[in-house]
């Protein structure tokens, strides 16, 4: 039956777990677990397909990046040159950094094998024989734990020369990043693991036509790849039957703040917090939601006004936001909007990399003026000031870290612009800082 997207379906059935079916089983993580779950038969029927069958076939899917941007993942493969003679590359973007963002991290940890998969696969339809995975160095226990899957994968055929006899030949590389936020962009990666200081490129050319050492490279995320093996298995069509016609499929949702249970949920695109919170417990007992993100702080906040907004990248759009990461924090009224918002600011101007004037300077000033509202210390100009400072980084800066930091400020100002007065007229914040917690 179809885990419909809307209003209707009781909470029971919006449940689709594909990527998450066996995290609970003992040793999720293993070669022999992952093949007791159709693992590697998707890799099967994509080998015996010409790789621009495999594109076609990704393509029509309809399958959207996940990492944030949404951009269409048959596509991106496509843009690919062929003929160039030049090497081409996989990169897997596994550095998952965004405020709330957790269903890479969980993914690669419960259930490696499904990202291997789906590199062989991506790897075949762009005719590459090296594959990157770049992930967040400070989970050394994913790291671990990936670079024992690969090497199960290795041992069992799945990779290295001649893949099940289809005559691909294919290498893969983890690689464990440093800790910097600014290295999830596509193109500071690329920096990156070419051992230079992790900053922004120029784009255009994008890295599908300049990436790893100047050659055409596709940059995925995590859950993008490891969802093609499901697609290629069970078809195209079973894939659409789930979703929006323009966002069709199954996704992860992040989950957390002031819920009774936090954590990772499988559902379709499509689907609204309403009903994340109906299979969830909804907030934690005796309070109310107050703000959230639908994707991580990068994204403007909703309030309860949004509950019934459909989190596929045309319903969030139309409301005023982005789907981004689907990182949905929740807060509850004992959350001062001020604080949280001078928290993820923080957060950003730690993050800045420096390359841009309006990003280092405007995060930086922004900052100093949170605090000084939060701790009574304002004026009401400070309102438009901040408001001027984010519109001079918003489409302004190099990269989209800049717009990130902008707008938790643009839409907490739209939304509860009377609680930034009270703290100033008041002279402090109004919240009990015994009540007042950000994560209860
Ligand atoms: P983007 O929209 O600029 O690009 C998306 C992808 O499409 C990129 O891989 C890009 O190379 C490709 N692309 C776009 N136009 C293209 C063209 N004409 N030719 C070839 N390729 C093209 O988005 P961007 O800046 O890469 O990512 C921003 C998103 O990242 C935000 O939506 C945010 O939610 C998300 N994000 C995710 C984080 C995480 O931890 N997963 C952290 C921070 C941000
Ligand atoms: Fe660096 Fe910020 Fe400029 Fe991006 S917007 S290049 S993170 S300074």
């Amino acid at each position: 039956s179809r885990p419909e997207a809307g209003g209707e379906a009781s909470p029971e059935k919006l449940l689709a777990p594909v990527l998450s079916a066996f995290w609970d089983q003992p040793e999720s993580w293993t070669l022999e677990t992952y093949r007791r779950h159709e693992g590697y038969e998707g890799l099967r029927k994509a080998l015996a397909m010409p790789p621009d069958d495999v594109i076609a076939y990704v393509k029509d899917s309809g399958l959207r990046g996940r990492g944030g941007a949404g951009f269409p993942t048959g596509m991106k493969w496509q843009f690919i040159p062929q003929g160039d003679g030049k090497p081409h590359y996989l990169v897997v973007n596994a550095d998952e950094s965004e405020p709330g963002t957790c269903k890479d991290i969980p993914l690669l940890f419960a259930n490696p094998h499904s990202l291997i998969e789906g590199i062989v696969i991506a790897c075949h339809a762009i005719r590459s024989h090296h594959a990157f995975i770049y992930l967040r160095g400070e989970v050394v226990p994913v790291l671990r734990r990936l670079h024992e899957a690969v090497r199960e994968a290795y041992a069992a055929g799945f990779l290295g020369k001649n893949i099940l006899g289809s005559g691909l030949d294919l290498d893969v590389i983890v690689h464990a990043g440093a800790g910097a936020y600014i290295c999830g962009e596509e193109t500071a990666l690329l920096d990156s693991l070419e051992g230079l200081r992790g900053q922004p490129r120029l784009r255009p050319p994008f890295p599908a036509v300049a990436g790893l050492y100047a050659c055409p490279t596709v940059v995925n995320n995590v859950e993008s790849i490891a969802s093609v093996p499901a697609i290629m298995n069970r078809g195209k069509d079973w894939f659409r039957s789930m979703g929006s016609e323009k966002s069709p499929g199954f996704t992860l949702y992040s989950l957390s703040g002031h819920v009774a249970r936090p954590g990772q949920y499988e559902a379709p695109l499509g689907i609204t917090l309403r009903q994340l919170l109906d299979m969830s417990g909804g907030m934690r007992r005796g309070h109310r939601l107050k703000f959230w993100t639908p994707g991580g702080s990068s994204t403007p906040m909703f309030t309860d006004e949004h509950l019934d907004v459909p989190l596929d990248y045309e319903g969030v759009g139309a409301a005023g936001s982005m789907l981004g990461t689907k990182a949905l924090q929740c807060f509850d009224e004992t959350t001062c909007v001020v604080r949280a918002v001078t928290r993820w600011t923080e957060f950003y101007a730690h993050e800045s990399c420096g390359k841009c004037t309006p990003c280092r300077e405007g995060t930086y000033w922004l900052v100093q003026l949170l605090r000084d509202i939060e701790a009574g210390k304002g004026e009401l100009g400070d309102l438009d000031k901040i408001d001027d400072i984010a519109d001079n980084i918003n489409g302004k800066s190099f990269c989209a870290l800049g717009d990130g930091a902008a707008s938790p400020i643009f839409s907490s100002l739209k939304y509860f612009r009377e609680e930034y007065e009270q703290h100033i007229t008041g002279k402090g914040c109004p919240f009990d800082p015994a009540k007042s917690t950000l994560w209860g």
